[in-house]
């Protein structure tokens, strides 16, 4: 695609790099990881457990509790250098312009609040309500956007299902439009038909608002029906950033590619391929490409020196070193 095609910048990372300080040395949990995210997009953010998809939205939010801090880096949004903003700025800048819908968010709803109370609370408290009627209306409007009755405002939480829950905090996430939402895991813990329905009103926002979204997630059938790039990581590292086509059709970091071919078929029936292995420690990473020790084709340069995310065929970015050979 010709660079001037692309939609304009919403978010620009750049080397981020993330410790948690705990022990002699630090989990590095985000290795100077460099992306983009465009205007009207989904990038979907996959790779296996604790590679580091949390902690890198935790980072974009300032949201980092210690012993976790952003060592390195730059977070651009639009023209805000993130990581550089006061308090104040930080509140305005938080749900107004980039909002999270954190891993686990439904189990977070207040028990004893009605659903309606708290929206009008995520409402007040980042932005200027101009009157009961309005506020009430606002909330009517999201309600709808995310598809449940109005009434569903009269109840409290433990009279919802896991997907209306869920659903009550991607309609909190969006109240104020922002022109980013990073969305992690928001359809784990939800049966197959509810996962659906939730992925579909995600897809319905970004489509009605279209602001651009981060969906952090495990479920590659999810990230193939719902995104418009991937990004993989793996051991805090950025291996791949392709349009979802490329990454399922011609995968070619071989971490991506054990990834996609680790996903059942109906359609083919094959043995299912275990990864052998784990990850790396990541208090004490390989001096070479962190995916070596796992890899099955490894080269000269692999053990000793960390590849380079480079742009391996046009909008295609990889970090490898077989490809440089
Ligand atoms: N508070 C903490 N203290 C020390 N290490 C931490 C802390 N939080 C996370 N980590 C480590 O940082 C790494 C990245 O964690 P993170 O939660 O970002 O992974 P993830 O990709 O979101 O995983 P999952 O898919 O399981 O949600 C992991 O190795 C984890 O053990
Ligand atoms: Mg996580």
């Amino acid at each position: 695609m010709n660079p001037e095609q692309k939609p304009p910048l919403v978010l620009r990372i750049q080397d981020l790099l993330v410790h948690y300080d705990t022990g002699p040395a630090p989990v590095v949990a985000v290795n100077r990881i460099s992306f983009d995210v465009h205007r009207g997009e989904i990038l979907g953010l996959v790779g296996e457990s604790g590679c580091g998809k949390s902690t890198t939205a935790m980072a974009i939010l300032r949201l980092l509790q210690p012993p976790g801090r952003v060592v390195g880096g730059r977070v651009l949004l639009d023209d805000t250098d993130v990581l550089k903003l006061g308090p104040a700025a930080l509140r305005a800048f938080r749900w107004r312009r980039v909002a999270l819908i954190p891993q686990g968010a439904m189990n977070a709803l207040n028990p004893v609040m009605r659903i309606r109370r708290q929206l009008a609370d995520a409402i007040a408290a980042h932005a200027n309500a101009n009157g009961r009627a309005a506020l009430r209306a606002r909330i009517g409007e999201l309600m709808d956007l995310v598809g449940l009755p109005e009434r569903v405002g009269d109840l409290f939480p433990h009279e919802l299902s896991g997907g209306m829950k869920q659903r009550v905090c991607i309609a909190m996430a969006v109240a104020l439009n922002p022109p980013l939402v990073i969305a992690d895991e928001p359809t784990s813990a939800l049966d197959v038909v509810v996962q659906r329905l939730v992925a579909m009103n995600l897809l319905n926002i970004k489509n009605t608002l279209g602001n651009a979204m981060i969906l952090i997630g495990h479920d590659m059938g999810l990230m193939a029906q719902l995104t418009d790039r991937v990004a993989v990581m793996y051991a805090g590292a950025m291996v791949e950033i392709a349009p979802t086509r490329a990454i399922f059709g011609r995968p070619m970091h071989p971490y991506t590619q054990q990834l996609i071919e680790s996903v059942p078929s109906i359609k083919v029936k094959k043995a299912l391929r275990v990864f052998p292995g784990g990850p790396p420690d990541l208090r004490n990473l390989p001096p070479g490409c962190p995916f070596a020790p796992r890899c099955g084709c490894i080269g000269p340069q692999c053990e000793k020196k960390i590849p380079p995310l480079r742009e391996c065929a046009p909008n295609h970015w990889m970090a490898c070193h077989r490809h440089d050979e």
